[in-house]
C-alpha cells in the first residue's frame, strides 16, 4: 500500500512510499483511509524541524488528521464494517505518569507518550491504518468528508474546556467576550465552538481579502483586522506569531484567561516590559496558560460540536482537496489555503 513517509529531521526525505500493510500490533481494527488533513504540524515535521521515527526505525509515516471506514473489526468490539472513523493521535506514556494513567495523555507530566504520525509512531497517512478500539472515535455518517475537521477541533475543544474552567474560577462571574487570534483552521474552529458556548466572538487575522472574513461573519462573530478596541473575557491565540501572543497577554478584562494553543516556530526575540506585564497580570488576576493535544473527552466534545454545526460552513473551511495521485501539493502553501485535505480515493 501506498503511505506518505519522511525520515524525521531531512527535509528533503519526503517521499510516497510502498510499504508492508499495517502490523496487527497497530490495533485490531483496519481502517480503511478516506482523508487526511494537513496542519502546520506537518509541514514542520516535512520541512526537518519536528517528528520522531517509531523506536528503530528510521522513516516515519506522517499525518495525523485521520478519516477513513473500518474495514475490518474484531465482534463486540463497538465497529462494524463500513463505520466513518477517526484515530485518536496520542497514547498515554508506558510508565504511565497519574495524567496518562487516569486517560488524559493530553497532560502528560513525564513527556513520554507518543502520537501518531508525529512522535514516535507511524501515522495515518497511509492507504489503510490499524487502531485500537479505545483509540478510535465513530463519527454521526451524515459529516461524512467533513469528518477530517474532527482532530483540529478535538484540539479546540479542549482549549475551551480548559480556559471555560479557568475562568469560572472566581464563583461569581461568567465569561461574555471572547476573542480567537488567527483565522486558520485552528482559529476558525475554536471561533465557532466559543459561538456554541455562547460567547459574543470575535476573530483577529492580518487578511483582508480572501475567504476568512466571510466565513467569521458567517458564524455571527466580528471579524478584525485591529486588536485595538477589544477587551475580551477570553482569548483562543491560535496564531503561534510572537507579537500577537505579546499583544493579547494583557488585553483581557479583569479575572481574563489567555489560552496559547498555536505553536510558534523557532526562536523569536521581542523586547517588552516584563514589569509592566506582571503588573497588570498581578493586579487583574489574568491568567494565561498553554494548551496541547487532546483526550477522548474531548473527541467527543468535538464530534458534537461538528454534528451540530452548519455543515455548508464546515465545508467552507476546507479550501483545498488534493487527490493522492498529486499528493506533494497538499503539503505546498497557497493563497486563501485554509484547511487542505489529502483525499485517498
Ligand atoms: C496535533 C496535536 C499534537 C501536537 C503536538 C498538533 O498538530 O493536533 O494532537 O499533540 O501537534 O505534537
Amino acid at each position: 500500500m501506498h503511505a506518505i513517509t519522511i525520515r524525521p529531521h531531512d527535509p528533503t526525505s519526503l517521499r510516497l512510499d510502498d510499504v508492508a500493510s499495517p502490523p496487527v500490533s497497530d490495533g485490531s481494527v483496519l481502517v480503511r483511509a478516506l482523508s487526511l488533513g494537513i496542519c502546520g504540524t506537518d509541514r514542520e515535521i516535512v520541512a526537518g524541524h519536528y517528528g520522531d521515527p517509531p523506536a528503530g526505525e528510521e522513516r516515519l509515516i506522517i499525518g495525523h488528521e485521520s478519516l477513513g471506514r473500518v474495514e475490518q473489526a474484531p465482534s463486540g468490539c463497538g465497529f462494524d464494517r463500513g463505520d466513518l472513523v477517526v484515530g485518536i493521535v496520542r497514547r498515554p506514556d508506558p510508565v504511565p505518569c497519574p495524567a496518562c494513567a487516569a486517560g488524559e495523555w493530553d497532560m502528560c507530566r513525564n513527556g513520554r507518550y507518543t502520537e501518531r504520525g508525529i512522535k514516535s509512531r507511524h501515522g495515518y497517512g497511509a492507504q489503510q491504518f490499524r487502531v485500537e478500539p479505545d483509540f478510535l472515535i465513530k463519527l454521526d455518517p451524515a459529516l461524512d468528508r467533513l469528518g477530517v475537521l474532527l482532530e483540529p477541533t478535538s484540539v479546540v475543544a479542549k482549549a475551551w474546556e480548559h480556559a471555560l474552567r479557568i475562568a469560572t474560577r472566581g464563583p461569581a462571574w461568567r465569561p461574555r467576550i471572547g476573542l480567537v487570534t488567527g483565522a486558520g483552521p485552528v482559529g476558525l474552529l475554536a471561533a465557532m465552538m466559543g459561538v456554541q458556548h455562547g460567547l459574543e466572538m470575535h476573530v483577529f487575522d492580518r487578511a483582508t481579502d480572501g475567504p476568512k472574513p466571510g466565513l467569521v461573519r458567517q458564524l455571527g462573530a466580528v471579524y478584525r483586522t485591529s486588536l485595538d478596541d477589544i477587551w475580551p473575557d477570553i482569548v483562543i491565540e491560535c496564531t503561534g506569531a510572537g507579537s500577537v501572543v505579546r499583544d493579547v497577554m494583557d488585553r483581557t478584562t479583569a479575572d481574563g484567561v489567555v489560552c496559547l494553543a498555536g505553536l510558534t516556530s523557532g526562536s523569536h526575540e521581542l523586547t517588552f516590559d516584563i514589569g509592566d506585564l506582571d503588573r497588570s497580570m498581578v493586579l487583574e488576576n489574568h491568567a494565561v496558560f498553554g494548551s496541547v493535544n487532546a483526550n477522548r473527552r474531548h473527541y467527543a466534545a468535538a464530534a458534537a460540536a461538528l454534528a451540530k454545526a452548519d455543515r455548508d460552513w464546515l465545508a467552507g473551511l476546507i479550501t483545498r482537496r488534493v487527490p493522492l495521485s498529486r499528493w506533494r501539493e497538499a503539503f505546498e502553501r497557497r493563497n486563501d489555503d485554509i484547511k487542505v485535505v489529502l483525499d485517498f480515493d
